[in-house]
């Protein structure tokens, strides 16, 4: 999705626009380009393609501006162009605006505009704000230092949709406005300097220190301060908010691309996120969760709600907290519950989980739980990021930046702090035994130095990669948790590297989907739940006796049989085999993805945060 990126202070701001532009470009983008302020007025500098050819446009040297706006665009109104691309000006060339989101009334405000006078150089939504801000900024008789924020204001109220938008103006040469709804921004506070992003990762080596805009909050920002007011331009006193991620945590560090280093990193953020959860001879502990037995004895029902990944995370949690606290759990796509009428009632809990907390589907569905009166808990890696602001409670992951677009660190982390979840809501409830419960402690503090285990089978897996990386079609299958593996392991098959895969049920397939198995074909299969074993083998045996060739990951000794490649990962609680049964899963994905020569951080299509619909 669009990344936004601003600098005001002393140094040159062209260079730092762009360096911040290349720290987004792990977000997926078509086009991008820069505005700056300058002595005789507003530059504009943008095409579409790479950020890297920024450097080749006609006069970029020359910029001197010590305040700029920048944007990397994702295509939504408008094709891919240098028209359509960001920042765009108003028709007078007055405000330099970069949008992140959509303007869903734009068409509305549009002939607005068209009406008093104004045209239009692009088809995009973006290019009503910078003339919206036009026309308020010529009916305000006051001539005063907050004009253009008022006429920000005033235009914003008009929105409908979300919105990041930083406007620059040649009527407050010294100052930058921001303004944030539904859609991510953050402001880094430096020394005599402040910067603008979308994330935290692309500023991080220039400071550590943040705030965090809430919706329809506005900063009026010169090098020197940061001046917050709320929707009706009232001011409001915000804290900064300090992020421990180091910067060597939003490099590549030595490796060839992030999810290797993702990957490879798994070990780290799954005892990161253990933390201080698991005190000895303790109770499960959750700083700022304090949920009683009461309101856990009354709850009915629970949602456990998220996109993709962090959906598939919610699945094992799922098994999880029935298997442990006897609730039942119903897991939910967001883009799906949002729109229907879930049961909801003030006995429900919602659990949202989003890697970056910006998931625009995510968030509606958080929103619209809250509005039924269900308590909301949001699992997100990233501190203060929208869905940790909107929920009652959030406990953190603490993967650390994710950047490739397919998730893997984030993804084990989730899964991890779900299992431990269930053990706080089990301990709470006394759903189950002191035994059982210290066992499960015991195997989740043992996962770190297994997961290490299970990442030496890559040299096994990339031979295996070699083999399979030109197939058309791969299937998984699994039963129980190891489905919901299958599911994972599917998704970030057909990400990185384009191969049309399909997860099933291993118990489903002989209702229709063994039409598809025929001779030649690859079926890849999970077994790490014991009770499962044989069943799984069977439907095994049947699509090998229609010709597939197979793959078994598994942490259980199988009879000798057929199978044409088993990979073996270390045993542990079947409730939490998921974290290191996708470690080999994951690797395969990127070693084809490697062999077929693509962009494995930067899939095609994909966006690392989905902030539109
Ligand atoms: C994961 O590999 C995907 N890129 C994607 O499915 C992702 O998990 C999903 O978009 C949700 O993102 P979030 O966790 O940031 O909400």
């Amino acid at each position: 999705m669009c990344g936004i990126i601003g600098y005001i202070g002393t140094k040159k701001a062209s260079p730092i626009l762009i360096a911040g532009l290349l720290r987004l470009e792990y977000r997926g983008y078509d086009s991008a380009g820069i505005s700056t302020v300058e002595k005789n007025g507003l530059s504009v500098m943008k095409d579409k393609g790479r950020v890297k050819n920024l450097y080749n446009l006609d006069g970029i040297d020359n910029l001197e501006g010590t305040i700029g706006i920048a944007h990397t665009r994702w295509a939504t109104h408008g094709k891919p162009s240098k028209e359509n691309s960001h920042p765009h000006l108003d028709n007078s060339n007055s405000f330099a605006v970069v949008h992140n989101g959509i303007i869903e009334n734009y068409n509305d405000l549009k002939n607005f505009l068209l009406d008093n006078g104004y045209t239009f150089r692009s088809q995009t939504d973006t290019e009503v704000i910078p003339n919206l801000i036009h026309y308020y900024y010529t009916k305000d008789e006051i001539d005063d230092n907050y004009r253009v924020l008022r006429a920000v204001q005033k235009a914003c109220k008009d929105f409908k949709g979300s919105f990041a938008i930083q406007v620059i103006s040649k009527f407050m040469p010294n100052n930058m406005i921001v303004v944030r709804k539904d859609s991510p921004l953050v402001i880094g506070k430096g020394d005599k300097e402040n910067y603008i992003s979308s994330d935290i990762p692309a500023i991080l080596s220039f400071t550590k220190d943040f705030y965090l805009l809430n919706d329809y909050e506005f900063a009026l920002l010169s090098k020197d301060t940061i001046e917050f007011f709320d929707i009706n331009l009232n001011k409001l006193d915000k804290k900064v908010t300090s992020i421990d991620w180091n910067t060597t945590a939003a490099d590549k560090s030595g490796y060839d691309d992030y999810m290797l280093k993702e990957i490879y990193e798994q070990p780290t953020a799954i005892r990161e996120t253990i933390g201080s959860h698991l005190p000895e001879n303790e109770p499960c502990h959750f700083e700022n969760l304090n949920l009683d037995k009461k309101f856990l004895s009354n709850i009915n029902k629970m949602y456990i709600v998220a996109c993709g990944t962090a959906m598939h995370a919610g699945l094992t949690g799922k098994l999880a907290i029935e298997h442990i606290c006897n609730i039942p759990v119903t897991v939910d796509i967001a883009s799906e519950f949002r729109y229907r009428n879930p049961i909801i009632d003030k006995n429900t809990l919602c659990i949202f989980i989003s890697q970056s907390g910006e998931t625009a589907d995510t968030i509606a569905a958080l929103k619209l739980s809250k509005s039924k009166g269900a308590t909301t808990l949001a699992i997100s890696n990233v501190i203060g990021s929208s869905i940790t602001r909107e929920a009652d409670y959030t406990i953190y992951t603490h993967a650390g930046p994710e950047i490739a677009v397919a998730s893997t660190k984030a993804y084990t982390s989730q899964v991890i702090l779900l299992n431990i979840l269930a053990l706080y809501f089990a301990e709470i409830l006394g759903s189950v035994s002191q035994e059982e419960i210290s066992k499960m402690k015991k195997e989740i503090l043992a996962l770190p130095n297994k997961i290490e285990k299970a990442l030496n089978t890559s040299t096994e897996i990339k031979k295996f990669a070699k083999k399979i990386y030109q197939e058309k079609d791969i299937f998984f299958l699994g039963r129980g948790v190891d489905y919901n593996t299958a599911l994972e392991g599917s998704l970030k098959l057909k990400e990185i590297s384009y191969i049309h895969s399909e997860a099933y049920a291993a118990g489903e397939l002989k209702h229709g989907p063994i039409a598809l198995i025929e001779n030649g074909i690859t079926v890849i299969s999970v077994i790490t739940d014991e009770k499962l074993v044989e069943k799984t083998l069977s439907n095994i045996q049947e699509v090998i006796s229609r010709g597939a060739k197979t793959l078994v990951i598994t942490n259980q000794t199988l009879p000798s049989n057929n199978i044409d490649e088993v990979i073996m990962v270390p045993n542990t609680n079947v409730l939490l085999s998921p974290i290191i049964s996708i470690i080999p899963l994951q690797l395969l994905s990127y070693y084809i993805s490697k062999e077929k020569g693509l962009d494995v951080d930067k899939p095609r299509n994909l966006a690392k945060s989905v902030t539109v619909e």
